[in-house]
């Protein structure tokens, strides 16, 4: 009999999430039937869509969210013991899964046995090598598209998607500046991923520093965080800019009045702007997993995962990405 711990969410989020929003509860599980498989979570996942999503989620289920599992038993030879798996199996400790997508789950990706990532950890199958590396990739080959020579911000830059997206700038051949909101983070992208620029938005003004290190303007602009910071940055932007919408997290905890008086300045610089959600490639999943393998065995794309020991601290880990406190992709070893 396997006993599997599992956070149910309790309360609707006000503000920032409290640890009693969620409650940790343990359950039963029954023994696997045909065709199933019992996997157990090695590495799991806080992003901030968590936040984000959680407006939708019924109260009393699960808390959403992606793990790497090993598979501890099985009747699915499609998913043999021993082999780690991708799935959103929430915060669970332990999961019996038939092979598809859990059954009326918000997600519905099935999971996938890992590819084989040689000596690298399988924990970045939930960052550089999953969702938030496709979500960079994708985001800037396929929304973004900035030409060489093109001067591009990030926001969000020492994130786990904003990082790469800002490395795969660089392979493009772009002036990449990152704005994040520590020194720490600021040193790490311009002295390790090559950034060119690094601004403080927390410390300095940001506009002046903007003026100074982009004096020519922004081409391009992907975007993670939304509200001022945003405003700030697509108001000198170059006519026909470009922006990849990836996410608005400054006003998944807060309210965010920045959003309509931007209209004005996407007319007057007739900037193209585009939302993108990084669901729409799932049919070249691993075209970009691949894709970003071969660059970090290349030496040309470099990662950093913040890890949080122990299953029970997922919600200190969930909460402290949001609060700035992670650097690259936060994940919990379970
Ligand atoms: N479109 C898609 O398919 C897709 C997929 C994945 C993620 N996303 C979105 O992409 C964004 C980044 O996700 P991630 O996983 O890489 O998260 P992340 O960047 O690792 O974590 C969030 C970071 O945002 C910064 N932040 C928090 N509040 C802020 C504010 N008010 N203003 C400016 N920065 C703030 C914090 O860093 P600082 O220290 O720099 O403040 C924090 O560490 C999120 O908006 C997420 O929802 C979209």
């Amino acid at each position: 009999m396997v006993k599997a711990k599992v956070f149910i969410f309790e309360h609707y989020f006000d503000g920032y999430p409290k640890e009693t929003d969620l409650r940790l509860v343990e359950e039963e599980l029954p023994p696997i039937k045909e065709g199933e498989f019992l996997a157990e979570a090695v590495f799991l996942s806080v992003d901030p869509y968590m936040r984000a999503y959680s407006v939708r989620l019924p109260l009393g289920i699960p808390f959403i969210g992606a793990q790497v599992a090993r598979i501890i038993e099985s009747k699915n030879v499609d998913f043999p013991v021993g082999r780690y798996v991708l799935g959103n199996f929430d915060w669970r400790s332990h999961t019996i899964c038939d092979g598809k997508a859990l059954k009326g789950h918000m997600f519905t990706q099935d999971p996938y046995i890992l590819p084989d990532f040689g000596d690298l950890p399988v924990s970045l199958a939930l960052g550089i090598l999953g969702m938030p590396g496709n979500t960079a990739y994708f985001g800037v080959t396929e929304v973004l598209q900035p030409k060489k020579g093109d001067t591009v911000v990030i926001s969000g830059a020492a994130g786990a998607v904003g990082n790469i997206a800002g490395q795969i700038c660089k392979i493009i051949g772009c002036t990449v500046i990152g704005i994040a909101g520590s020194e720490e983070k600021g040193r790490w992208l311009v002295d390790e991923l090559g950034f060119d620029y690094f601004i403080n938005y927390k410390t300095q003004n940001l506009e002046e520093a903007l003026k100074k290190v982009a004096p020519q303007g922004i081409d391009c602009y992907f975007d993670n965080v939304g509200g001022d910071v945003s405003f700030t940055i697509m108001n000198q932007m170059n006519r026909f800019g470009k922006i990849a919408v990836c996410g608005a997290i400054s006003g998944y905890n807060e309210q965010n009045p920045k959003i309509l008086p931007l209209q004005y300045t996407m007319v007057f610089n007739e900037l193209k702007l585009q939302g993108f959600h990084v669901h729409r490639w799932l049919n070249r999943w691993m075209d970009g997993i691949l894709q970003n393998l071969e660059w970090i065995k290349e030496g040309k794309l470099k990662y950093h995962e913040t890890v949080t020991d122990g299953f029970e601290n997922m919600f200190k880990a969930f909460l402290g990405q949001m609060k700035g406190e992670t650097v690259g992709k936060p994940v919990v070893k379970a």
